[in-house]
């Protein structure tokens, strides 16, 4: 399995699908925006400009955010795949990854899900969010409750809403979202590396779409057919 990019607005599903992708495949989750809540609450400076960027649903700069992800890929267990989400999310970091991507050795090829979600159903789905702050289990008060209220399933530990889910700091991330990360649909099509799916349908749905499509995919590739919408090789 080569790199994969979860691409999507704010509330789409990336993080919940990437947890179970993972899983599947038993490749790393790699969450710039987990990473950088965690640097953020180092009490580090860096840590403090972050938050401030964070918090006012700005996105942070592309030469920090290339180089902590290129740090993260250097690790010893991305050598057999990795998930991205959440990165690339500005085409000067797509640009980046494919040049990242271009070095030996080969990684195999990229492949982007872009998941795509109505507005209307996105303030919900982020006013509702609630993590765990031990495991990173990700719920829902309205589509995913736990089944004890504010305790996770998996560890009982008290359940958390993220800091940028207030309705104010959604909208500047759907902003930058349209403004930065948006083209990047266009980028990566072009390219002929996304594969296009609903987000809207119920969580599990959505996974066995994903699964289903990737599977596609490598039986395409290993038929040495071009794959259906994404195309093997690096650019
Ligand atoms: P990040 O943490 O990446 O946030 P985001 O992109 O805004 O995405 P979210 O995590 O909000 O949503 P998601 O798509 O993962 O949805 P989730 O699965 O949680 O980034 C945060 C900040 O960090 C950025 O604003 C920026 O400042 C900075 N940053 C990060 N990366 C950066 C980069 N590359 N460059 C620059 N800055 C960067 O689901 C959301 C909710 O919906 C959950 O409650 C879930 O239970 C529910 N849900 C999910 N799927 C479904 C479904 N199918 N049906 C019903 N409910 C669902």
């Amino acid at each position: 399995m080569g790199p994969i990019v979860l691409l999507g607005v704010p509330g789409a599903g990336k993080g919940t699908q990437a947890k179970r992708l993972a899983q599947r495949y038993r490749i790393p989750h790699l969450s710039t925006g987990d990473i950088f809540r965690e640097m953020a609450h180092s009490g580090s400076e860096l840590g403090a400009r972050l938050w401030t960027d964070m918090r006012q649903g700005n996105l942070v700069p592309d030469e920090l955010v290339c180089a902590v992800v290129a740090e993260r890929l250097a690790k010893d267990d991305c050598r057999h795949g990795y998930i991205l989400d959440g990165f690339p999310r500005t085409v000067p970091q797509a640009e980046w990854l494919a040049r990242f991507l271009a070095q030996p050795p080969s990684q195999g090829p990229l492949i982007v899900i872009y998941l795509t979600v109505g507005y209307n159903d996105l303030y919900r789905r982020l006013l509702g969010r609630r993590s765990c702050p031990k495991c990173g289990r990700i719920y829902n008060e309205f589509t995913q409750p736990p089944r004890q209220a504010g305790l996770c399933d998996l560890d009982q530990t008290p359940l958390v809403q993220r800091k940028d889910d207030e309705a104010a700091v959604i909208r500047e991330r759907l902003s930058a979202y349209e403004q930065q990360t948006l083209p990047l649909v266009e980028f990566f099509r072009g390219r002929g590396r996304l594969l296009e799916l609903s987000g809207a349908e119920p969580v599990d749905r959505v996974s066995e779409r994903i699964f289903a499509a990737l599977e596609a995919n490598r039986l395409a590739a290993a038929a040495d057919d071009p794959p259906r919408e994404a195309e093997a090789g690096q650019s």
